[in-house]
């Protein structure tokens, strides 16, 4: 009898992640009135894995040392990008000067919305789009400019006439592309990302690209950066990428904001300095170790396990009359259409939160477009999977 060899990274293990300060367990109660003794947290994108081995060793090493000082030479860490972007993505060559570290990539659109805009400037959107945007251009005392996206054979396509509708009507100053986009999972082609590109160009735009999901791509997509789809928009391109979201480090609070043309570098840098920003440590650290081999390794057994949950989901909640869950392309965000039930989004949130007992992130939230939409976080255990898409086809059993 031979002995069957343990899986190399074991995403089916349960991880108990109650009381560790986990913001999608540890704050549903209080967000949701949903107890974390039963309920399902399938909201923030995090995920309940645990990260890939070199990134659990260099922290591990490095709280060894005991000493946890101010964080310096981040030499390693631009080799780190630097080798992950070019044999992942294909993008070559990021000098050093071009990167800037931030506490995350909420934080690096904030300061570009400060270092590039203006109070009273409109940022314009492709909706539903993370609700992050909107919420600072807010705060920051910036328009949100709305451009819904278009259903084009059940996948989003983002709206060039409808944007420049807008930029005829509004004093646009920058465009955010969320690049693959979140939700609804797109992986934008190079036609596409040149089109938002020109589009930019032609009415004098910042484009702000935020890529942070770029190795979450299923098969047989594949993620462009913006950089190398429009390398002629390089005077207004400010590329941001993370370790983040991929290797579930997000409590790192760490991201990269990527600006090669001077002129841009220089606004952006005297913001960074004005706000007094630098990296922690334990992101950097962590971020380092990541970007290795041995990370792309886990990435891909990620990225496997992955498409079986999406499969194991679309298929028991599609089977739901009126239900539809969009075909991801990437991200592990089920984003799903419950408009085909006719109910209320007041019913369909009391159906799947108080009925199957999921708290997720309801569709309005994510601007025009959003509604009738939820969205669910499917990085967990197959298991988990499993419990919730029974918990909905219970919920919804009136409907079969
Ligand atoms: C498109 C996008 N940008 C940024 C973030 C969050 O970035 P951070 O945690 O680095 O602030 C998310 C999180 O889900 C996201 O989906």
């Amino acid at each position: 009898m031979t002995d069957t060899p343990p899986p190399a990274f074991d995403f089916d293990e349960i991880i108990e992640r109650r009381g560790t300060h986990s913001l999608k367990w540890d704050m549903m109660e209080r967000l949701y009135g949903l107890s974390p003794a039963g309920a399902l947290p399938m909201w923030v994108a995090d995920m309940d894995f645990r990260a890939a081995p070199p990134i659990r060793r260099a922290l591990a090493d490095y709280l060894e040392t005991g000493v946890y000082g101010y964080y310096g030479d981040d030499s390693d860490l631009l080799a780190a990008l630097d080798w992950w972007q070019s044999t992942r993505h294909g993008w070559q060559g990021i000098p050093g000067e071009a990167v800037f570290h931030v506490g995350g990539l909420v934080n690096g659109t904030a300061i570009a919305i400060e270092a590039f805009t203006e109070p009273g400037d409109g940022v314009l959107l492709f909706t539903p789009v993370y609700h992050a945007f909107a919420r600072v251009i807010r705060a920051a005392g910036r328009k949100v400019v709305e451009v819904p996206m278009q259903l084009e054979n059940g996948r989003y396509v983002m709206d060039m006439a409808g944007a420049e509708e807008a930029a005829a009507r509004e004093k646009l100053a920058m465009v955010i592309l969320c690049s693959p986009h979140n939700p609804g999972g797109r992986v934008w082609t190079k036609d596409e990302l040149s089109a938002v590109a020109e589009f930019a160009t032609r009415h004098d735009l910042l484009l702000l690209s935020d890529e942070i999901h770029d190795d979450l791509v299923f098969s047989p997509h594949r993620h462009i950066p913006t950089a190398l789809a429009a390398p002629e928009a390089e005077a207004r391109l400010v590329t941001m990428i993370s370790a983040t979201k991929s290797f579930n480090i997000a409590g790192g609070h760490v991201g990269h904001v990527i600006i090669t043309d001077p002129g841009l570098r220089e606004r952006f840098a005297r913001k960074v300095t004005a706000l007094g920003i630098s990296p922690g440590a334990f992101g950097m650290i962590a971020a380092t170790a990541a970007w290795s081999p041995e990370g792309a390794a886990w990435i891909d057994a990620l990225m496997a396990y992955l498409e079986g949950n999406r499969q194991l989901f679309d298929a028991g909640v599609n089977a739901i009359p009126g239900v539809r869950s969009m075909p991801l392309e990437a991200t592990y965000l089920a984003w799903v259409d419950f408009s085909g039930t006719g109910m209320s989004q007041a019913e369909i949130v009391e159906r799947v939160e108080k009925r199957a007992r999921i708290a997720t992130n309801h569709g309005p939230q994510f601007g025009a477009g959003g509604e009738g939409f939820m969205r669910f976080n499917l990085a967990m255990p197959r298991a988990r999977i499993e419990e919730a898409v029974h918990r909905l086809e219970e919920a919804f059993s009136d409907l079969q």
